[in-house]
């Protein structure tokens, strides 16, 4: 029997999602890079007039052509659509908007103190087009106290405003949203991911977490903007710190003949315990940069903190010692340097240990061939570029007749059954990754 008009009414209305909660009809993201840009395309498929604003006029002009400047699965199809469909547009300067949202870099300068400068600048930016009312969400990873420096300054250029209209300024709300997606799952992460949402009152954190409740599956918790900053690189911390301990565990097990990889994999089956891999180092833009901010804060108190960066920074010195000695007495060494990315499976040779070992290895052997393999990049990175001795070949070039091959990267064409074969007949081996066990 077919339901009646009313109960089929009914049964509509129960199928449909919750109309979002947020007042937000328009937000501005600025900084279109590996978060901003993913961002401002799910806030636009889900119904939000999306600004995306850049400094890089060619980000402006690739995403106003629907095209996408990074590599990131399912983000091209995002980004058509929203451009086609007028809901995202990209500008150079920033324009007036419900909220904003900056999403620009944050790394560390020498010394390892964060530098800020980016932020400042897209205050500086944002400030004379906020209006009453208008909610700010810095989503860069940032040393504690970084937003309500952020809100100072906007406060600074916009004295008409207030952080919590109890002066009888109308109020300007800022919060605080660290991201934590992972490349190359950010479209899939961006909506599971639980998020952690600080404000600097209360109202402007349940205004964010509104926000991202147009598109976050997972919790939004509310804090405040010290507790979200500091949860952020607490995340990235436990890993670097976690890292480490498998490293200095594996020069233990190494001096002591154990195979560090059977330790942690046996000590692993304790239902408690969760010891991370051993590797080269720690690269890429996170867990060996955020440790530091925490150090910045409190570098009395951040002692392990501090030493689990300097262990990590150690091991591609540790790598070079090894393959030195590997090949000591030979006049001229035939190395296989196997990965030049961070981590296995992907195309980022920034601030990678690899890249470090094999820039170092060409320094300490003068006289020696260096066969780079990356099945990643069809180039050297900047600095192997004009090393001497170092050239990218494949996986059977680098490996015919070398004298010893060194794995940096576990990719997955380097565990593949024939490459493993073919690496583990070299004479010798220097295996960083626990690719061959
Ligand atoms: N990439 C990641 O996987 C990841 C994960 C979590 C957190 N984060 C954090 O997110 C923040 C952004 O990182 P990212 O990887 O997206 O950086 P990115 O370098 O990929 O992108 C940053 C973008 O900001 C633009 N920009 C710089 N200054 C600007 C300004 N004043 N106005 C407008 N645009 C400006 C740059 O041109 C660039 O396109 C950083 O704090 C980073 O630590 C990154």
């Amino acid at each position: 029997m077919a339901p009646d008009t009313k109960t089929s009414r009914l049964l509509t209305l129960a199928a449909e999602p919750a109309p979002p909660r947020t007042a937000v009809r328009t937000v501005e993201v600025v900084g279109l890079g590996y978060i901003g840009l993913p961002t401002a395309a799910m806030f636009a498929s889900h119904g939000l007039q999306v600004i995306g604003v850049d400094i890089n006029p060619a980000t402006v002009a690739t995403v106003n052509a629907g095209l996408s400047p990074i590599a990131e699965p399912d983000l091209p199809t995002y980004l058509a659509t929203a451009v086609r469909d007028g809901q995202l547009v990209a500008r150079a300067t920033p324009a007036p908007a419900d909220a904003f949202i900056i999403a620009v870099p944050t790394p560390y300068q020498e010394g390892h103190a964060a530098d800020l400068s980016y932020i400042a600048a897209a205050a500086r930016s944002i400030a004379p087009h906020l209006a009453p009312g208008n909610l700010v969400i810095l989503e860069s990873t940032s040393p504690p106290g970084t937003t309500r420096h952020l809100a100072s300054r906007l406060m600074e250029a916009r004295p008409d405003l207030s952080l919590d209209g109890a002066d009888g300024r109308p109020a300007l709300h800022v919060a605080y949203c660290p991201e934590r997606v992972i490349p190359g799952r950010t479209m899939v992460e961006l909506v599971t991911n639980s998020r952690v949402v600080g404000g600097l009152t209360p109202q402007a954190a349940e205004l964010a977490r509104d926000l991202y409740a147009t598109f976050v599956s997972g919790d939004i918790a509310v804090t405040d903007t010290v507790t979200a900053e500091l949860t952020k690189l607490a995340e990235n911390s436990f890993r670097d710190v976690n890292i480490a301990f498998a490293n200095e565990l594996a020069g233990v097990a190494e001096r002591l003949g154990a195979d560090p990889w059977e330790v942690i994999a046996l000590a692993n089956r304790h239902p408690r315990v969760s010891i991370l891999q051993p590797g080269p180092g720690v690269g890429g833009h996170c867990i060996a940069v955020d440790p530091w901010f925490i150090v910045e804060a409190a570098p009395d108190l951040a002692r392990l903190v501090r030493t689990a960066r300097e262990v990590n920074d150690a091991q591609p010195n540790r790598v070079v010692g090894a393959v030195t000695a590997a090949v000591a007495g030979l006049a001229r060494p035939q190395i296989a340097a196997l990965g030049l990315a961070f981590k296995a499976d992907v195309d980022d040779l920034c601030d990678s240990p690899a890249v470090t070992v094999v820039e170092r290895l060409a320094a300490a052997l003068p006289t020696a061939d260096i066969r780079a393999v990356e099945p990643h990049a069809t180039a050297l990175p900047e600095p192997l570029a004009g090393a001497a001795g170092v050239r990218l070949t494949g996986l059977d070039e680098a490996l015919a007749g070398a004298d010893l091959a060194v794995v940096l990267t576990d990719h997955s064409e380097f565990r593949a059954p024939a490459a493993r074969a073919a690496i583990a007949s070299a004479p010798a081996v220097v295996d960083t990754r626990g690719l061959l066990r």
